[in-house]
């Protein structure tokens, strides 16, 4: 029989990339999604083959996640609020959704009997400020923002529930993913501002801030081989780009390809982006490798052009 995939978070970025790539295994696929954030277009065409089903609702309803996991085999739990600006205003809110709501699937998938879950946790924020570089996953986690603390506190229930439950529970501890149809980020932000005023860019801090960028379909990758790998238990893995690369860097490489010339750059200053942002967050990938023969196979530079082609294609198109 085809396993059955409960995909929360179907239609935002990640969810709906990964419902694209998995629905062509056969696969029976579960889009979970109530779509504060996310668009159903981006799974039409998923949506059109038999073996795929949207479901619309929240993470926050615990009978309807009763109710969907009856026959699901495996959950890759992607639904969140991910901002982590906005985090610090939306306190409630985010607990509700982040760390509620993944206490309500885990629940639920053991009324169930589901015995796995990816989640997709984050190691640009659950490190904080590690004087650890290139970070690996034993350091102690120590997050900087409410975003940061939503992801930590939510992989503590990962582990609590694989002790007690014997659940195989993957904390996917993603870097920056970018690529298309990312609607929020760094480079969606400087496409915008360079599209509104194409000779100034305004960077916020000092551009000096060094972070791990990840294509989506690596991160898709990624995903792939955690779910044909058993492991025992609670494991988290950074899931990143080899080395880390400066804001600075990514608004050279998005004006080239956007084939800009002569950008003046405006910083708002400051070591940080904004409140809560990690100055530096350089995860180390040695456990990705060993574990699940996965490393990033997209140069930043491909990359980027590949998004800002999407990006230049789908503004033609709305
Ligand atoms: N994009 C990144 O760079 C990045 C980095 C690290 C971790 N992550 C994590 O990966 C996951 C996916 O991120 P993304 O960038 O695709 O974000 P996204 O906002 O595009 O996708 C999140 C999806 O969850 C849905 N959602 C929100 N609240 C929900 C709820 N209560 N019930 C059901 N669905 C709900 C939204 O409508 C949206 O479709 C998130 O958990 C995020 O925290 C993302």
């Amino acid at each position: 029989m085809a396993t059955t995939i409960l995909i929360t978070g179907g239609c935002g970025f990640i969810g709906s990339n990964l419902v694209n790539r998995l629905v062509a295994t056969g696969a029976n696929i579960l889009a979970l999604d109530d779509l504060t954030a996310g668009n159903r277009a981006f799974i039409d065409q998923a949506l059109k083959k038999p073996n795929c089903q949207f479901i619309k609702g929240s993470i926050t309803d615990f009978p309807l996640l009763t109710k969907t996991l009856r026959d699901v085999d495996v959950v890759l739990h992607e639904a969140a609020r991910p901002d982590v600006r906005a985090s610090t205003a939306n306190l409630f809110s985010d607990f509700a959704v982040n760390v509620q709501g993944t206490v309500n699937l885990l629940e639920a998938m053991i009324k169930n009997d589901v015995p796995k879950i990816l989640f997709a946790s984050s190691c640009g924020t659950v490190y904080g400020e590690s004087a650890v570089l290139p970070t690996p996953e034993d350091v102690p986690l120590a997050p900087i923002s409410h975003y940061g603390a939503s992801k930590a506190a939510s992989e503590m229930y990962l582990s609590s529930f694989a002790n007690l439950y014997g659940l195989e529970a993957y904390a996917l501890r993603l870097g920056n993913i970018y690529g298309p149809p990312s609607n929020h980020g760094v480079m969606h932000d400087f496409y915008w501002k360079l599209k509104k005023d194409p000779t100034t860019l305004e960077i916020l801090g000092n551009g000096e801030q060094l972070k791990s960028y990840l294509f989506v379909e690596d991160c898709v990758n990624a995903h792939l081989k955690a779910l044909e790998t058993k492991i025992q238990g609670y494991l988290p893995i950074n899931i990143a780009s080899i080395e880390g690369t400066t804001v600075n860097t990514i608004a050279k490489e998005v004006i080239a390809a956007m084939g800009l010339k002569e950008v003046r750059l405006t910083y708002t200053g400051g070591e940080r982006g904004w409140a809560g942002d990690v100055r530096k967050a350089v995860p180390d990938i040695s456990r990705a490798k060993e574990v699940l023969h996965w490393e990033p196979t997209t140069a930043l530079s491909t990359g980027i052009k590949k998004y800002i082609q999407w990006l230049e294609q789908s503004k033609k198109t709305d």
